[in-house]
């Protein structure tokens, strides 16, 4: 019953068996393999973007604040959802990286951006001259850290009000592959078809050991990009092993039938929670994560049979009135059973 997060599940076995198959002789280091270049045309190919630059960092948090220190000056803007991961949860990386790029948060429900107040926050940046933070890029985070997934129009506006500002757009897609197929779109339709320039795509949270890719559709930012993850300390020696789980997670489409199996899983738990009396979702549903309340009481149980999950906000607690509710975030990944649901729900009652 582990539903704390989808960087809990197992590697695949596919991601695996690819890691020990690189692991024979040499290889070239620095990205350098040939594994590498198979990367390269094999996101090429699926984002049908044949100039795209491809690098891999280990981390979802190297891949956006070398992203974003790509996309923005110092003295510059970061307009992203008050909720954004890059806001809440990477200790300022962004802000270190870029050199001090000031995030500017903007309001919406379900931590989906909303267009008219971003539309607001940029009419509002720099025009006092050198004395406040100049424009600079939108980042958007789909699957969302509500567990919510944008439509595609909803990017396309957020990017509309980018590039009429002159703005490059960045999408954290460190569950990419469940949003792409909570929409059922392709690689392409999400990303730069969209008016996306670069894309943090993930691969931990959905099989990989420790892999993420950053495609830039923009080739001329490339050099720039490897210099920075060089610096940043980010460019791995012994790349293959990151180059054989990207590989892999590529290969015969494996990335979306994990993000399928994780996101069944999670449509299952919804239909099985909703038969709970006095369960509600607290966002809507789109993707791998659920976002729900229930009593204390039922939180006790789950917390006594071993169920291991977050509450959601943190600051909430088993000790009180059994019939107040708490809510909890519950994250299924591609090894996610029917079964540990059943048990989850059995626990409940
Ligand atoms: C939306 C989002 N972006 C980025 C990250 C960062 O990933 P990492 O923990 O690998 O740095 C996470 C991880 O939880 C995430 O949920």
């Amino acid at each position: 019953m582990f539903f704390a997060s989808d960087n809990g599940g197992a590697v695949a076995p596919e991601i695996m068996n690819a890691v020990n198959e690189a692991n024979q002789g040499y290889a070239s280091a620095y990205g350098a393999d040939d594994i590498m270049a198979r990367v390269t045309a094999k996101i090429r190919t699926q984002f049908e973007a044949p100039d795209a630059a491809v690098y891999l960092v280990p981390t979802g948090t190297a891949a956006n604040a070398l992203a974003l220190a790509t996309l923005a000056e110092p003295w510059q803007s970061i307009y992203c959802h008050k909720n954004a991961h890059i806001e809440e949860d990477e200790c300022g990386a962004p802000e270190f990286y870029t050199g001090g790029a000031k995030l500017v948060l903007i309001d919406g429900k379900d931590a989906i951006m909303d267009p008219a107040h971003l539309q607001h926050r940029i009419n509002n940046t720099a025009n006092v001259g050198v004395h406040n933070v100049q424009l600079g890029p939108v980042s958007i985070t789909s699957t969302t850290e509500n567990g919510t997934v944008y439509s595609l129009e909803e990017i396309k506006t957020l990017t509309g009000i980018a590039k009429a500002a002159g703005q490059h757009c960045h999408l954290d897609g460190a569950r990419f592959a469940n949003a792409m197929v909570s929409l059922g779109c392709t690689p392409a339709e999400m990303t730069w078809k969209a008016g996306i320039d670069v894309v943090s795509f993930g691969g931990t949270k959905n099989g990989c050991m420790g892999v993420e890719a950053v495609i830039l559709f923009d080739p001329s930012m490339a050099q720039e990009f490897e210099l920075r993850r060089k610096r940043g300390g980010h460019l791995f020696s012994k790349h293959r092993y990151l180059s054989a789980q990207m590989d892999a997670y590529l290969t015969d489409y494996l990335w979306i039938k994990l993000a399928h199996q994780a996101n069944d899983m999670a449509a299952y738990f919804e239909t099985e929670l909703s038969k709970i009396d006095e369960t509600s979702l607290l966002h809507p549903r789109h993707a791998n994560m659920l976002f729900a309340s229930w009593s204390r009481g039922k939180h006790r149980a789950l917390h006594d049979a071993g169920a291991s999950y977050y509450f959601w906000p943190f600051d909430q607690s088993l000790i009180g009135d059994d019939s107040e509710n708490l809510s909890a975030r519950l994250v299924c990944n591609w090894s996610t059973t029917k079964a540990d649901i059943d048990q989850f729900i059995a626990s409940m009652s």
